[in-house]
């Protein structure tokens, strides 16, 4: 019995030394058209939404361990693909006007910032007033 535990738990050390080769895409593309909103606007978003949002991702050291590694990865692919601030202003108006709807609908809805982003990230949590802002923002023009 303990030597199958062993070989277990030696199984387990191989297969997270072997999964750390594995390559995970953590770019940075550059910032091309970065958001042109007001001071306090890009302030929140820059706090809340860029590292999953835009080309300016802060990659921490656990986003370097697999298998966190991958979960972070696809979230910021998906999360750029979606939505990415630093392109914002080579959409076309009716795109961004589509955005910025999506975006106060996902504020209003708590949806975003993702739950297990604010775990990590407490102060990316929106605050009522902040939420107010983020609203007139996007319902204005
Ligand atoms: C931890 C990463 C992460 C953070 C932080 C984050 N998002 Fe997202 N966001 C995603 C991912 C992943 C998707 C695509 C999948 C989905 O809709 O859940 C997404 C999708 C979206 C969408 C598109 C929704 C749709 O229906 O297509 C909007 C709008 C959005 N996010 C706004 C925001 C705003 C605004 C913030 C900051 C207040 C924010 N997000 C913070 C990861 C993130």
């Amino acid at each position: 019995m303990r030597r199958v535990k062993r070989i277990i738990f030696l199984l387990l050390v191989i297969t997270f030394v072997g999964i750390q080769f594995i390559e995970v895409e953590r770019t940075n593309p550059p910032v091309t058209a970065d958001i042109n909103a007001p001071t306090e606007i890009k302030t929140i978003f820059r706090t809340s939404c860029y590292d999953c949002h835009s080309n300016e991702t802060v990659w921490p050291w656990y986003s370097k361990i697999a298998p966190v590694s991958w979960l972070v990865s696809n979230d910021v692919k998906d999360g750029r693909k979606h939505l990415n601030f630093s392109e914002w202003e080579k959409l076309y108006s009716e795109k961004r006007a589509k955005l910025k709807k999506e975006i106060w609908d996902e504020v209003n809805k708590d949806e975003m910032p993702l739950d297990i982003y604010t775990y990590l990230h407490p102060s990316a949590k929106l605050e009522m007033i902040q939420k107010d802002m983020i609203k007139k923002w996007a319902t204005n023009d």
